[in-house]
């Protein structure tokens, strides 16, 4: 009998490609909306401390073993625990992984459409057509929610149906230097502005009273995110990743992209919170709150650009907003790519049609949550915050105890030859049996018991 032809898998084309495409994956509203307003009304430094530690400690190790699981299985993350133990239980894991991505991606792509019509929101102010403007602006209009998340989400079916290295490589490979260099221009403004100085002060002098379990709990689940770990998405791009390749080298890399992202886009806004602060834009709600969520960056900052006025205004907010789609739009090129991947490897179907099938799948939930925001809250809280790091402690129990980390050094040593005498490779089996498992662990039951126990 002959064969059954399968799809071929894709490839990354080179090195510098996939870091960039995993730094794109992990680079998005995650650094440049979600961290800054964390860190702001968490204590500014006591939180950016606790979140780098978070990143370093817990983060890296297990994108170490994601990237490890997703080259050697060379599946997406159901088919890569199945084909790397005879365990019933694990490919679960893996169907909790899509399953998250497919939740995330869903109200992710909603608030991606609001920071794409935030672009046109700016140049309808700077037109002084301001009625067109605050139409655009209206997030509890659910036929301009629809309207942008649709825009934004055949973007992403666009470049998912291009394939690995035409598509999402090509893609990450043009806008995340771009990203880069917006964020850099203007933090580097902002930060000569008067009235910064406040917001730098808050954001890099720790005050080591603020940190307390939650503050924990929330610097663990923004690292979680940040890093797209916990539900396959960097198994899914190592699966594409070539054996010559230091895994280990490739991880330090995008942590580090990621970690320095978000640190500058810290820089950027704290500052930028306090300069509307003292140009007399509310910071605070009437109970004495800080402004946060999509107040943050959907009314402040708009506020500041119309303050600066005329061309500034306009090229700062443009500027601003392109940069939180950019980012966006690599992050949810890899959330699309950890189901559409399933769908090819498991039911054969071919890229094309499964990146088309599925996004518009995602999109009819997209457009329920459109006229039904108050989802977002509860959607991100259950997949991301307490998804993602359950994902995360199950990753590192499987590589742990079912697959072994003898397996993983054996996979890591392709690329990194001498891998198995290093104290890395100590270290890491360390973090990844106990040290990982133990903290996720505390800090879920912690989040778990805050949510729904405590008074
Ligand atoms: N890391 C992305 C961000 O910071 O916005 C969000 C994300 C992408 C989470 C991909 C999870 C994922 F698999």
């Amino acid at each position: 009998m002959a064969d059954i032809p399968t799809t071929p898998r894709g490839n990354w084309d080179s090195k510098l490609g996939f870091i960039l495409a995993a730094a794109g994956s992990a680079v998005g509203l995650g650094n440049i909306w979600r961290f800054p307003t964390e860190a702001a009304s968490n204590g500014g430094a006591a939180f950016l401390l606790i979140y780098l530690a978070c990143c370093f400690l817990i983060g890296f190790p297990v994108m170490i073993a994601e990237m490890s699981i997703g080259r050697s299985s060379k599946k997406n993350p159901v088919g890569a625990f199945r084909s790397l133990s005879t365990n019933k239980f694990f490919p679960l894991v893996g169907i909790w992984g899509v399953l998250c991505g497919v939740m995330i991606l869903s109200f992710y792509t909603v608030i991606a459409g609001w920071t794409f019509s935030h672009v046109f929101v700016e140049i309808f102010v700077y037109a002084e057509m301001f009625e067109v403007a605050s139409f655009l602006a209206d997030f509890e209009n659910g036929y301009v929610n629809a309207v942008f998340a649709i825009l934004f989400m055949a973007c992403t079916i666009g470049i998912i149906r291009g394939g690995v290295s035409n598509g999402i490589e090509r893609a990450t490979k043009l806008m995340m230097p771009m990203l880069l260099i917006i964020l850099v221009i203007m933090t580097v403004y902002v930060l000569f502005q008067p009235g910064a100085g406040e917001g730098i002060e808050i954001y890099l002098y720790p005050d080591f009273s603020m940190i307390d379990m939650e503050l924990i709990l929330a610097a663990m689940g923004q690292a979680f995110f940040s890093l797209s770990l916990g539900m396959g998405a960097i198994i899914t791009y190592g699966s594409y990743l070539g054996k010559k390749e230091n895994i280990a080298e490739a991880a330090g890399f995008v942590t580090l992209a990621d970690v320095g992202i978000a640190f500058l886009a810290g820089l950027l806004i704290l500052p930028t919170i306090y300069m509307a602060q003292a140009e007399g834009v509310q910071i605070f709600d009437a109970e004495g709150n800080f402004l946060a969520g999509p107040a943050l960056i959907f009314q402040l900052l708009p506020e500041l650009f119309a303050q600066m006025g005329g061309i500034t205004g306009l090229l700062f907010g443009v500027l601003f907003f392109s940069l939180l789609s950019i980012a966006a739009l690599t992050s949810t090129i890899s959330l699309l790519e950890v189901p559409v991947s399933y769908v090819i490897d498991e039911h054969k179907i071919k890229r094309k049609s499964a990146a088309l099938y599925v996004g518009l799948g995602i999109l009819v939930i997209s457009l329920i949550i459109s006229f039904n925001t108050a989802l977002i809250d509860t959607i991100d809280f259950t997949f991301s915050v307490i998804g993602l790091p359950l994902g995360g402690l199950l990753i590192c129990i499987f590589l742990g105890y079912v697959w072994k980390t003898e397996n993983a050094i054996e996979e890591i040593k392709h690329g990194y030859e001498n891998v198995k005498d290093t104290f890395f490779a100590k270290a890491w089996t360390v973090f990844v049996k106990f040290v990982c498992p133990l903290i996720i662990l505390i800090i879920l039951i912690q989040t778990i018991y805050n949510n729904y126990f405590s008074s």
